[in-house]
């Protein structure tokens, strides 16, 4: 019997999640359907009962603004999700329990280290705002020992919590966009400012040679930090669309054990976009 999935949001309709997952079956010939459901922003508990219980699903991919939630109701969890503080995955258990994990910042560490050769080890990492986004990334990108990451927001005292909470795992700071200080050879946009067509406001000359600006967003065209990034003259400019790609692949693994190529994935959703 086929497997069935699905990605949870409000709204979902652009998402690229079952065009991806599709690829992902024909390529490894594993049997499933993957499809994009909205639920309502109220009754989430309900809601994921029904998704198990009537439309007898295996697992869900969960997305804006769920992923906070989902944390607090699912009991098992990896330890990546515990940190992250927000589940992207749900494995719905034979015994009727929920297994939370999070992919994304895995999804990026791998973009990143694999799909464009960046290196993170030993490298000066600022990492830009402090919501769900970037709360994901933090500890995985720490598994790859930068010399550190200075976390900006413009809430500043919300990066100061974000930095105090991951303190124990690495050598991480947070500040204001005024507290920046130095160069740094990685630059990861994880506000919302681009979806405003905005860039946060960073101080000139905080490039280091070869640098690289990676936007956690991606759209048809260059994102507003995109754009910034490629007047400051960063070496590589990366969008997220390999990221999503990368978080989904993790995810299949989850649910199927099978790791599916994704460079093919990538290059058909640029081509697309
Ligand atoms: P997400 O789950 O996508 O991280 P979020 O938790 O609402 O969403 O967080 C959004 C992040 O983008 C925050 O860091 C926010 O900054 P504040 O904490 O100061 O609100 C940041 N952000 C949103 N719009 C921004 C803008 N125009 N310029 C700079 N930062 C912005």
């Amino acid at each position: 019997m086929t497997d069935k999935y699905a990605v949870i949001g409000n709204p979902i309709h652009h998402s690229k999640s079952p065009l991806i997952h599709a690829e992902f079956a024909r390529q490894t010939g594993e049997d499933i359907e993957y499809s994009a459901i909205e639920v309502p922003l109220d009754g989430l508990q309900n809601s994921l009962q029904q998704l198990r219980d009537v439309l007898k699903l295996k697992g869900i991919n969960v997305t804006v603004p769920f992923k906070e939630q989902v944390w607090k109701i699912t009991q098992q969890k990896s330890a990546r999700a515990e940190l992250a503080g927000a589940v992207n995955t749900v494995v719905f258990n034979n015994d009727g329990s929920l297994f939370g994990d999070n992919t994304d910042g895995i999804g990026l560490c791998r973009d990143l280290v694999i799909n464009h050769q960046v290196e993170l080890a030993g490298k000066r990492i600022l990492l830009l705002g402090a919501g769900g986004a970037s709360r994901g990334v933090i500890a995985p990108l720490l598994e790859y020992q930068p010399l550190g990451i200075f976390i900006a927001n413009r809430t500043a005292s919300k990066s100061s919590h974000l930095a105090e909470l991951f303190a124990h795992l690495g050598n991480v700071h947070g500040g204001g966009f005024h507290d920046i200080a130095g160069e740094f050879d990685v630059v990861i946009n994880a506000t919302a400012a681009s979806l405003q067509g905005e860039v946060p406001p960073l101080p000139d000359k905080v490039l280091a040679s070869g640098a690289c600006c990676y936007d956690m967003m991606y759209s048809d065209t260059d994102t507003a930090f995109i754009q910034w990034a490629k007047a400051q003259k960063a070496e590589k400019t990366i969008d997220g669309l390999g990221m999503l790609v990368e978080q989904a692949a993790e995810a299949f693994y989850l649910w199927r054990g099978v790791r599916p190529q994704t460079a093919s994935v990538i290059s058909l959703l640029h081509n697309k976009t």
